[in-house]
């Protein structure tokens, strides 16, 4: 059987994290999310086509033409928007038999792929639902004797059945897609094939799935993600070198080549990647994830954060909740504030609209090969684009785009 990944999307709602990647690439627990989809598909499948588009390069050169020994076939995603037609693009690749598709955003586990395998048994496909106290961000999916009745967009705050975005179907989906048409959002959307094809009388089978699932879809789910996985899967492995005087509190995994100088303090759940240099005298607290070739130094402290390979909080830094991408910097004595005063949840303006993200604590989001300045202040919640720089003691409390220069200029004070 063949398993289907669709990662062609633009990941626009995760900006400017994806401003140079597709969204599958960003990692949680320093591990691209599409490998743990890729993971959980492999026992069911002999082949996976990967369906790109957005960035593709990027992603094929990451993930390269094999998994664990099984093949990786990369598809161009046919013209049109939308999860109907991403998984149109795999027609020609998944032969005359029943085939996986997946996105390629979400974390789940083992057992969704059990469940939806049994309910697939006497039906025409099937699917992969987990109840929700509120569906504001979820499509619905209401269930009849263990088969799917209708399939609803995003239906508001009421509880039910989301829809996981896990599915098995025959080869005749295609020809149900072919008769699919624009949805409201502007995209072709698998939910509407799939009332199409219950109109026609076929069978859909419903697995419940109780473990955990993350849509990655805003940068918070990643951190949540992130958390999610140091918490349950961390094993305590030191393969760095870790000088006397330092503290490690398990578990913390240290890569390859990864110096822990003196003084430094890492309460486990950590994960740092290789080559890294961190301290002396630093503070690293749970659920960080920090990647390869990094520099965490002196009077340093982070906490519930990913920093990505190639970056640095080299002196006086304080980065709480917080995510930087590859190949960036802050400056010395550069904090990130992660809490509001008036304790009310953070909001994050996603594709220009404010969001409530949920959380009473998030910080900064920084994109890519970002170089800020000494003494900057990031208020809570707010992004900057990749490739900017920001001057030396700019407050940040606006998004700052991508490709900026950010500088605050010293006012003349003529004394009398
Ligand atoms: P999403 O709608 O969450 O992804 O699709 P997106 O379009 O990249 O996100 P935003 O709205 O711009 O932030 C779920 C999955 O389907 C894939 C995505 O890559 C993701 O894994 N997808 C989506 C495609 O492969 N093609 C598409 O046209 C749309």
């Amino acid at each position: 059987m063949k398993g289907v990944v669709l990662a062609a999307g633009k990941g626009e709602r995760l900006r400017p994290l994806t401003d140079d990647r597709p969204k599958v690439l960003l990692k949680a627990a320093n591990k691209p999310i599409i490998e743990y989809v890729l993971a959980n598909l492999y026992p069911f499948v002999d082949e996976f086509i990967v369906v790109v588009r957005y960035k593709k390069e990027k992603l094929m050169r990451a993930l390269g033409d094999e998994f664990r020994g099984k093949p990786i076939t990369y598809v161009d995603q046919v013209e049109g928007d939308g999860s109907a037609r991403a998984i149109y693009s795999a027609k020609d690749f998944v032969e005359d038999e029943p085939f996986l598709a997946v996105n390629g955003d979400i974390y789940f586990e083992l057992d969704a792929l059990k469940g939806l395998m049994h309910a697939f048994r006497n039906n025409d496909a099937a699917l992969v639902v987990k109840e929700f106290e509120d569906l504001s961000h979820f499509g619905m999916i209401e269930v009849e004797k263990g088969l799917v009745k209708e399939v609803k967009e995003k239906p508001g705050k009421v509880r039910g059945y989301a829809n996981l975005g896990i599915y098995i179907f025959k080869p005749e989906i295609f020809e149900f897609i072919e008769k699919t048409e624009l949805s409201e959002r502007g995209e072709y959307e698998i939910t509407d094939t799939l009332n199409l094809y219950l109109k026609a009388g076929k069978k859909i089978g419903v697995a419940s799935y109780k473990g955990y699932w993350n849509d990655v879809g805003r940068p918070w789910n990643l951190l949540e993600l992130n958390e999610y996985l140091l918490k349950t899967k961390l094993e305590h492995r030191i393969e760095g070198l870790i000088e006397e005087g330092a503290k490690i509190i398990p578990p913390v995994y240290i890569g390859r080549g990864t110096i822990v100088r003196s003084g430094a303090y890492i309460v486990g759940p950590v994960i740092i990647g290789e080559d890294s240099k961190i301290g002396p005298n630093c503070f690293i607290r749970p659920y960080t994830s920090i990647g390869n070739h990094c520099h965490i130094g002196n009077a340093v402290e982070i906490k519930n954060s990913i920093i990505m390979d190639y970056s640095n909080a080299p002196h006086l830094n304080y980065v709480g909740d917080s995510i930087i991408g590859e190949n960036s910097n802050l400056g010395a004595g550069t904090i990130t504030a992660n809490l509001r005063h008036d304790n009310g949840h953070v909001k994050v303006e996603i594709k220009g609209k404010l969001e409530d993200s949920g959380r009473r604590k998030l910080g900064a989001i920084i994109g890519h090969n970002v170089k800020v300045g000494i003494n900057v202040t990031i208020y809570p919640g707010r992004k900057i684009g990749s490739n900017s720089f920001v001057g030396p003691g700019v407050v940040v409390d606006k998004n700052i785009p991508e490709d900026s220069m950010i500088v605050v200029k010293q006012e003349k004070i003529i004394a009398e």
